[in-house]
């Protein structure tokens, strides 16, 4: 191959390499700070914002880290062969809790573990659009880390599915939706 082909190809290639590493490297660091589901409390709990909060409070992802410190729970990590207890354990918590294997200089002062799987685990990492300036100004959310979900199916399984230990095959998300739907009342 002559230089001048080599150093053609290379020109067209540079762009599309560049490209990819910026992707990775926007899929694997996320960019945005959990702020924890008490600061989204703030405003997501009157009756007039349709209550987010009380729902999720009252939900079985508000307790999804309490359940890893079960018996049973710890019973399961054993039969899969884990040595440590469920609530320690990698494999169990990034199911199980928001913001889990994230860089601890990410997780705000009100950001707890213990907490579950919360808000920003659907809707992204909140430091960024929690002002009411941005939330107000949906497409300004989105730009700076809100993220909303339409198709239920892809999105809810990806942890409703069968590496789940006590997952059921035929779950129905619209019926599960239904069992945590949390919308804003229309304005009256
Ligand atoms: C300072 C008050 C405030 C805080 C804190 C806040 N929000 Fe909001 N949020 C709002 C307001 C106001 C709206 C717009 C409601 C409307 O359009 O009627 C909104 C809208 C939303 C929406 C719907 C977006 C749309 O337009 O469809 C989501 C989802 C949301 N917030 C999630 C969160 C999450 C998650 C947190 C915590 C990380 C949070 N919010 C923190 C005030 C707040
Ligand atoms: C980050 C992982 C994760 C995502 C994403 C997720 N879930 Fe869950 N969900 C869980 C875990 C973990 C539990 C079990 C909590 C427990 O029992 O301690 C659960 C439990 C539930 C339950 C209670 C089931 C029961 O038998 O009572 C419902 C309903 C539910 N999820 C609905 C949804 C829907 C709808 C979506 C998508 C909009 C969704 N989940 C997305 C992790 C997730
Ligand atoms: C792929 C995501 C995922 C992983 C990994 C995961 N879980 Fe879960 N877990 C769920 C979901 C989702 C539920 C709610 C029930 C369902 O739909 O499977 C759940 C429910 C549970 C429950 C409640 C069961 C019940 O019937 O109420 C226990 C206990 C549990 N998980 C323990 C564990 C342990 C221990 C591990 C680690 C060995 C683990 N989970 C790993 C997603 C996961
Ligand atoms: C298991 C995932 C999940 C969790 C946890 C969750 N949400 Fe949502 N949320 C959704 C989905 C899915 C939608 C519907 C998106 C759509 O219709 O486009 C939604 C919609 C909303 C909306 C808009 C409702 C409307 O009528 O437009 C608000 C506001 C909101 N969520 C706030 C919150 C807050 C605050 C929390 C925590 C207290 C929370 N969500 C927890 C998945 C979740």
């Amino acid at each position: 191959m002559s230089t001048k082909l080599v150093l053609f190809l290379l020109f067209l290639a540079g762009p599309m390499i560049f490209a990819a590493t910026d992707s990775t490297k926007t899929a694997t660091m996320p960019k945005h700070g959990f702020v924890g589901v008490e600061t989204c409390k703030m405003c997501h709990h009157t009756d007039k914002q349709g209550k987010q909060f009380d729902i999720w409070q009252n939900s079985k992802h508000a307790q999804a880290y309490k359940t890893l410190e079960t018996d049973e729970a710890n019973k399961i990590a054993k039969e899969k062969g884990f040595t440590t207890p469920a609530a320690k354990t990698p494999e169990c918590l990034k199911c199980h809790v928001t913001g889990y294997n994230v860089e601890a200089s990410l997780l705000g002062p009100k950001y707890k573990m213990e907490d579950g799987v919360q808000c920003e685990t659907c809707h992204g990492a909140g430091a960024d659009y929690k002002s009411l300036k941005v939330m107000k100004d949906k497409k300004l959310a989105v730009e700076n880390g809100l993220m909303m979900h339409d198709d239920l199916k892809t999105f809810c399984a990806t942890c409703h599915n069968p590496e789940s230990p006590s997952y059921k095959a035929g779950e129905d998300f619209n019926k599960m939706w239904d069992m945590i739907k949390h919308p804003i009342p229309e304005a009256k």
